[in-house]
């Protein structure tokens, strides 16, 4: 069987400097640890781990030194995109060994993996909230959609370009959705639009095309589909993306797997040596 190309996709990792929590209750730096002791034992090893924002709490040179610290133990190439709580340029440093799409402004950035292409855009607003995608960025994409009419195309960014039915979380999504929906609608290429922000996972359509939110290693923004109370957390379990992507006619086929974080034993047969359930 041909080996699928498996893209990790991590979320909203919110590092605080050392020996901080967030909201006061939680351990994101352990979270990170924990979410990075999975990745490593992933098979096959994915080609990439995309990092859909938000990789701070708060944008400080000491959240950013403690984030470098605890990601060095990931022996996976890292592709990263800032959210409302980072700083553009403070990422542009962490990371600088990527070829970012433009100099400055923007850190968008064209992954060409061997039959793929992923496109990380970055959404943030400086002390904003929400998202926008400015004019360069729109432009860029769309170009570069242009350019290859064959090759199926993921796009990554933090803030969603859809409704989750959270309110409060949904008035600070990417604020032009219908730029990015121009930009990908009737482009076939475009197999999914993967975003951030909500720390939950969540799957729709949007223009068209298949789109995800990938959940959190840490907290998870509650799910008040009322609008019943005050903005809330809720530790449920912590999860992570793979979107898996199998070669095939047309675009071939791509799948997103959910993989909950911890500790779940090893796989264990269902059938004995001879073929009779257990
Ligand atoms: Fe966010």
């Amino acid at each position: 069987m041909a080996v699928p190309l498996v893209i990790a996709q991590i979320s909203d990792l919110h590092i605080k400097p050392p020996g901080e929590l967030a909201y006061r209750k939680i351990n994101t730096a352990l979270a990170l640890t924990r979410l990075i002791a999975n990745l490593k034992t992933l098979t096959p090893r994915p080609a990439v781990v995309v990092a859909t924002g938000d990789l701070v709490d708060s944008a400080s040179e000491a959240a950013y030194a403690h984030l470098d610290r605890l990601l060095a133990p990931l022996d996976l190439p890292l592709a990263a995109i800032p959210g409302n709580h980072d700083d553009r340029d403070r990422v542009r440093r962490l990371f600088r060994g990527q070829r970012y799409a433009q100099r400055s402004g923007a850190v968008n950035q064209h992954l060409a993996l061997d039959a793929l292409d992923l496109f990380l855009l970055d959404s943030s607003v400086p002390g904003q909230p929400y998202g926008h995608l400015d004019g360069t960025t729109l432009l860029w994409l769309d170009a570069s959609l242009a350019a290859c009419a064959d090759r199926p195309a993921l796009v990554f960014l933090h803030h969603p370009p859809f409704v989750t039915g959270i309110t409060h979380m949904d008035r600070q999504n990417l604020r032009n959705a219908h730029d990015l929906a121009a930009v990908v609608a009737g482009r076939p290429r475009v197999r999914l639009v993967a975003a951030g922000h909500v720390h939950r996972a969540v799957a729709t359509v949007f223009a068209g095309v298949a789109a995800t939110i990938c959940p959190a290693p840490n907290h998870a923004v509650d799910l008040d589909l009322l609008d019943a109370h005050a903005p809330a957390f809720r530790a449920e379990p912590p999860a992570f993306h793979l979107h898996v992507w199998f070669a095939g006619d047309g675009f071939g086929q791509l799948v997103t797997h959910q993989l909950p974080i911890g500790r779940f034993g090893r796989p264990r047969p269902f059938f004995d040596a001879q073929g009779r359930p257990l």
